[in-house]
């Protein structure tokens, strides 16, 4: 009696949903294909962020264990490696400002960026490395 009742049940089922699963499934396809194309035309700053490494290996390390933790994560709130634009601005506040926010910290970023270690000179090489500018001396 429970094969029968569950066959019939299972019957259906399938029935009812064919349309509706249907319907889901074009749309399901629509909205990867739209963003498949989105993400082809122009990736995301945080997946270029992530692959970012500076080419210097003693750097790259300094990097790695510090500015990459948020610099390289949509969800810090830090402007990320390699993000030309969200770096304008702060560039332009000029050496002297970044260098003093970068040293002493400033709102989400912590003072030495968590590289207690770091000289003045690698913090630059650092900053410039992630915006992809050179500051002036
Ligand atoms: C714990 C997260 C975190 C780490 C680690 C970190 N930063 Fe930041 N950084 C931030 C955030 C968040 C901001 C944006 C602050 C704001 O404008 O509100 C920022 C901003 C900056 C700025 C721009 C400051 C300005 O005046 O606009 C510089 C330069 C910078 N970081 C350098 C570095 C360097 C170099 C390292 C590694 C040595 C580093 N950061 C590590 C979170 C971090």
């Amino acid at each position: 009696m429970s094969r029968r009742f569950r066959f019939t049940a299972a019957q259906g089922t399938t029935t009812m949903l064919r349309i509706p699963a249907l319907t889901i499934a074009a749309l399901a396809l629509l909205a990867v294909a739209g963003c498949g194309k989105q993400e082809t035309a122009e990736p995301s700053p945080g997946s270029a962020a992530v692959a970012a490494r500076p080419a210097d290996p003693a750097l790259a390390e300094v990097y790695d264990g510090s500015c990459k933790l948020c610099h390289a994560n949509p969800a810090a709130g830090a402007p990320l490696s390699g993000d030309h634009k969200a770096w304008a601005p702060r560039i332009a506040q000029g050496t002297d400002t970044l260098l003093d926010h970068t040293i002493n910290g400033y709102q989400g970023m912590p003072p030495m960026g968590l590289c207690m270690q770091c000289s003045e000179e690698e913090l630059i090489a650092l900053i410039e490395f992630m915006s992809g500018a050179k500051l002036d001396p």
